[in-house]
């Protein structure tokens, strides 16, 4: 297929805005947890570009909280994971000074003794470089430590002070099922206002998905046919080439409808299905994801699939099946794969089939949303060949991809040059955001806790939301529970998934779309 490139004239970035200028007051970062990979993988890299773009106040304090005593040691081992996975110069003149702003706390999570010594610590810290009790508490730990250090912060009257604003940051996962995820957010809000409270899910720091929206509703010639007059169906794919990473013991418990559907990909379709919001506040926002999650019917059992993967080649590399893996049961009947159909049942979606899938060690890394249009009724055209390219004449698609190769792409039927017929070809229009506004060391993390110190809500969950989300996949999650599926593994590392995937779209007369990445 020909791809026609669009791109950004260099003189036309003068004009792209630079970020906001919003900067958070003075205040305390205290992560929770912060000996664990999340902290110098991502929250450390995120707050050091957030530093080097003058975007974090001048006063402000970094406090790593765990079980481990690593005093000094914790700064210097956060300096080294944001050269290593910050894209940062080891060198960088900045890096001294903002190692000196690390500090680091050892607390046994379950021991509430502990907690008073933590405030202390806070308070002197705080009286010293005068951040006026502003704190924003991020919990990385395992989810099991989660309630009980909120209770504790309570406890200690660290989230309702007299001075300063305070919240807390929830990591995911944010229960494992509807009761779970009830219990945790009353837990929560019996300690912190639901304005306080920032449910991440790091999907929606990325700056793809928040170009879901710009791209709806910031022009105007795509919202008029959004919808189901013409548009046939819509496909989200998360699909990774990564297994558990020695994840094992999480991940047997989570498995991919839990770990990547249930949130992330949820998150991805809201943002396509929405109504536009009557502005970008956290409340309109919120409220039409909502109206979304909430006309989607129970989704039966035949409409949902699941697979795990067998052992295979992964980009040339030989991988070993997910039971073979550190730490998975070698009977384990986890799903590493699952894929789901689900209707929207609103005016403006009835009748489109979303198809969702997510799956580790698939043939490619590609977080993709594909939007096929409806194939125009009369083909008063010709096909041009027989095979190759041009063999059929495609309806029109959108592509937008999310990571990695981010942009967008809408194809769309070209008369081939030189024939004596009206022969037709697909070829691609593609916008690549690395062309058009250079490559971006950013890890989605850096517009979060920006956000969540601002105390920015928008691009964070509600508690309705989550319970709503767990209260459609609980069934299926239970149903698959209670049913060890028997062909266990169903498809080979570095394919794309079980063969039932694709007969989940057969079924409709789909399938899914596999040619997935930016067209060379
Ligand atoms: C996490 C999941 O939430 O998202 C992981 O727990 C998964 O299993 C990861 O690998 C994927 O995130 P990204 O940003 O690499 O697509």
């Amino acid at each position: 297929m020909t791809t026609i490139q669009m791109s950004v004239h260099p003189e036309d970035l003068s004009q792209v805005p630079q970020g906001s200028e919003r900067i958070p007051d003075a205040g305390i970062l205290v992560i929770f947890g912060a000996s664990g990979d999340l902290t110098k993988r991502k929250l450390l890299p995120a707050l050091f570009h957030l530093e080097q773009v003058g975007l974090l106040p001048e006063k402000f304090s970094i406090v790593g909280v765990a079980r481990r005593p690593l005093g000094q040691e914790f700064a210097a081992q956060m300096r080294a994971g944001i050269v290593e996975f910050g894209g940062v110069e080891a060198g960088d003149p900045k890096l001294d000074d903002f190692a000196g702003r690390i500090g680091y706390f050892a607390l046994r999570f379950d021991v509430p003794g502990d907690y008073a010594g933590l405030k202390a610590e806070l308070d002197r810290i705080d009286a010293e470089k005068s951040l006026g009790g502003n704190r924003l508490f991020y919990l990385a730990t395992a989810p099991e430590h989660f309630a009980g250090i909120i209770e504790n912060l309570g406890a200690q009257k660290m989230a309702q002070p007299e001075h300063g604003r305070v919240g807390v940051v929830i990591e995911k996962p944010f229960g494992h099922d509807l009761d779970s995820a009830r219990e945790l957010n009353r837990q929560v809000n019996a300690v912190f206002r639901e304005d306080q409270v920032f449910r991440i899910d790091h999907y929606l720091g990325k700056e793809t998905v928040q170009n879901i929206l710009v791209f709806r509703f910031a022009n105007g010639i795509f919202e008029p046919v959004w919808n189901r007059n013409y548009i046939d169906h819509v496909q989200i794919t998360v699909a990774e080439t990564l297994g558990v990473e020695g994840r094992g013991p999480f991940y047997e418990k989570a498995g991919a409808l839990r770990d990547m559907v249930q949130n992330h990909v949820m998150e991805l379709l809201s943002l396509v299905a929405l109504e536009p919001p009557s502005s970008f506040e956290a409340d309109a926002v919120r409220r039409e994801k909502l109206k979304v999650w909430r006309a989607i019917p129970s989704i039966p059992i035949l409409n949902a699939v699941r697979g795990q993967y067998g052992a295979g080649l992964v980009n040339g590399e030989h991988v070993a099946a997910y039971r073979d893996e550190e730490r998975v049961n070698p009977e384990s009947g986890t799903e590493t794969y699952a894929a789901v159909r689900v209707e929207v049942e609103n005016w403006r979606w009835a009748g489109v089939p979303f198809y969702l899938r997510a799956g580790k060690r698939l043939r490619k890394r590609a977080t993709e949303i594909s939007i096929q249009f409806k194939q125009p009724p009369l083909l008063i055209f010709n096909r041009m060949a027989a095979s190759g390219p041009c063999q059929e004449i495609l309806p029109n698609l959108l592509t937008i991809r999310i990571q990695p190769d981010e942009g967008i792409a809408l194809r769309f039927g070209a008369k081939v040059p030189t024939t004596p017929n009206m022969d037709v070809c697909p070829v691609n229009m593609d916008f690549d955001y690395a062309a058009a506004f250079g490559k971006s060391s950013a890890n989605g993390y850096e517009r979060l806790l920006m956000d969540a110190m601002l105390g920015d809500q928008t691009l964070f969950s509600h508690r309705d939301g989550v319970e709503i989300n767990w209260a459609l996949y609980t069934p299926l999650i239970e149903a698959w529970a209670a049913k060890n599926p028997e062909k266990f593994p169903n498809y080979i590392a570095g394919s794309w998934g079980p063969e039932c995937g694709d007969h989940l779209l057969e079924r409709m007369g789909h399938r899914w779309r596999n040619d997935l990445g930016r067209k060379a």
